[in-house]
């Protein structure tokens, strides 16, 4: 069976991104896929510092080893200052060539002002 893993970039209780997160996932099972979401606000991640270890945080690896076993993922971000949001860089920041090249991915971008496809764009151009 294919798998998925997902991850919005939104802290926010009632975060859009987090809806439209879950919203896929719904139709990707609903599709035959397997999918893991990793719901970002109940994980304890540090900001990368560059290192390859963060034995203090072991959510670092279960997210390390959800992409890592992975066939695609799901990106979600709100648009910050016309951008993708730390919260999610940071994220993808803490993973490597490993867990990212290679792989399907599909990308959303929530934002509050007037449609555009800043935030998604910068995603897209962000290296595996
Ligand atoms: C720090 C910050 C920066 C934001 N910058 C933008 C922006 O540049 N353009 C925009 O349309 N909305 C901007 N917004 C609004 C958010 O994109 C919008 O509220 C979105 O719903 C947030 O995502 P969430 O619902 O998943 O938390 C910003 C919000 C915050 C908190």
């Amino acid at each position: 069976m294919v798998k998925f893993v997902g991850i919005a970039g939104s802290l926010r209780p009632n975060s859009y991104s987090q809806m439209a997160l879950g919203l896929t996932c719904d139709r990707l099972r609903a599709l035959g896929a397997e999918v893991e979401l990793l719901d970002l606000r109940e994980m304890d991640l540090p900001l990368c510092h560059g290192g390859k270890e963060y034995p203090d945080h072991p959510d670092v690896e279960r997210l390390r080893q959800a992409f890592l076993e992975a066939d695609g993922f799901v990106l979600v971000t709100p648009e910050y200052h016309g951008s993708v949001s730390g919260v999610l860089k940071n994220a993808l920041d803490l993973m490597s060539f490993d867990q990212l090249d290679g792989k399907v991915a599909g990308m959303i971008s929530i934002l509050g002002g007037q449609s555009n496809s800043n935030a998604l764009n910068h995603l897209r151009t962000l290296n595996g």
